[in-house]
């Protein structure tokens, strides 16, 4: 069974899911500008590497799908030139969206080429609009095949290791933190892959997975996505993973990544180092999980990786549907967002990734393979697997 899509599309039309009102919610909203995707990103309706990266090119595609339909045409169809002063800067503003994830940078930064590739190779306007179009969709529709494969990838290598030390590589307990499933993704999900594979190759007893305060991309997206797949799960509190691993046998942590740097330290969900530390502690193999599209490879190390901070108020709120249940006038469940901290408090540190040092991760999994690090080093050689 396929979770629930981020986005649909249907010709230029984009739809994403507002990830806000998840999960007791399913509404599909709009995307009918390049402003509007900036906001769907920077607002969080859509969120998660992948998806964010997705969103920015179709976003791009179908604005350009639209100026093509469109009679007379646009003045910027008239010349590449001109069609670079009017993309261009949306690029750029699409990239200020968010600024951990590479991913988005990735994307924009992918059309900018294909854009000067078109200059290049003197295609007209129209010609160079068309391919933008092609290579937006593409950037979204590479992303499930490349999921499906790391998941088999780093399925296959931690039954392989519970094998060697002995295990017999059925009933395996792996947690995982954040959302990294088909809401992240164009679907199928990385870390949540990774899960989904051993779910469906019947390796797998339980996934386990964190809140993932403050934003609760745990509780409310990983929750339901498990759930709609039909995979045992048990949710944890981001204070409790000591706990889990003290008392339970766990056989590896999947996340996924906002941003690799070359030498293997990995920007992810803030948490992500907390489990990371505490699996080392353990001796649990601890697997980033994510595309090639991530791997920043002009970053030495996670020391420059940009960290983005939340708002404060975004700490201090939580969402969710009024409990015991109650429908409103449309027939959904009433939401409501409230204050768990007393009113005007002006301290709040809230950064929404934290980077995991290399030495920390036993593996890094991407579409062309898994990457360990040699004996006796504390980072990563991953030029094999981008
Ligand atoms: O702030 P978010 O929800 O966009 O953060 C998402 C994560 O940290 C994910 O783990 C990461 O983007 C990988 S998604 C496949």
């Amino acid at each position: 069974m396929a979770g629930l899509a981020s986005i649909r599309r249907n010709g230029h039309k984009i739809e994403i899911v507002n990830q806000l009102l998840l999960p007791h919610t399913v509404e599909f909203i709009p995307i009918t500008s390049i402003e509007e995707a900036h906001d769907a990103i920077k607002s969080m309706k859509i969120r998660g590497a992948p998806a964010i990266g997705s969103l920015a090119a179709l976003a791009v595609a179908s604005d350009l799908g639209r100026a093509l339909e469109s009679a007379p045409a646009p003045s910027f169809l008239e010349s590449p030139q001109a069609l670079k002063e009017y993309i261009q800067p949306k690029l750029d503003y699409l990239y200020t969206a968010r600024p951990t994830a590479v991913n988005l940078g990735g994307a924009t930064r992918r059309l900018a080429n294909a854009l000067q590739s078109g200059i290049n190779a003197a295609k007209d306007a129209k010609t160079i609009a068309r391919d933008l179009i092609a290579e937006g969709q593409a950037i979204d529709d590479e992303d499930v095949s490349r999921n499906k494969a790391m998941a088999k990838w780093g399925g296959e290598w931690l039954v392989d290791q519970v094998k060697q030390k002995g295990g017999s590589g059925k009933e395996l307990n792996v947690m995982t933190v954040c959302n990294t499933g088909s809401l992240a993704t164009s679907g199928y999900g990385t870390a949540l892959g990774l899960i989904t594979y051993l779910h469906e190759t019947g390796h797998l007893q339980n996934a386990y997975f964190t809140q993932s305060t403050p934003y609760h991309q745990g509780s409310r997206l990983t929750a339901f996505e498990l759930q709609s797949l039909q995979i045992p799960s048990v949710m944890l509190c981001d204070s409790m993973v000591g706990s889990l691993f003290q008392h339970n046998n766990i056989a590896g942590i999947a996340v996924g990544a906002d941003r690799i740097a070359r030498n293997g330290d990995t920007a992810n969900k803030v948490g992500t180092y907390n489990a990371a530390v505490l699996a080392a502690r353990h001796g649990i193999p601890f697997i980033v999980v994510a595309p090639v599209s991530t791997v920043d490879l002009d970053i030495a190390d996670g020391s420059s990786i940009p960290i983005e901070h939340r708002p404060p108020l975004e700490a201090c709120l939580v969402r969710g549907a009024l409990f015991p249940f109650s429908e409103n006038a449309e027939g959904t469940r009433a939401q409501a967002t409230v204050m768990v901290t007393p009113e005007g408090l002006t301290g709040v540190y809230n950064p929404s990734f934290d980077v995991t040092p290399a030495e920390l991760i036993t593996a890094i999994v991407t579409e062309k393979g898994v990457a360990i690090k040699e004996k006796g080093q504390t980072s990563f050689d991953l030029s094999k697997v981008v």
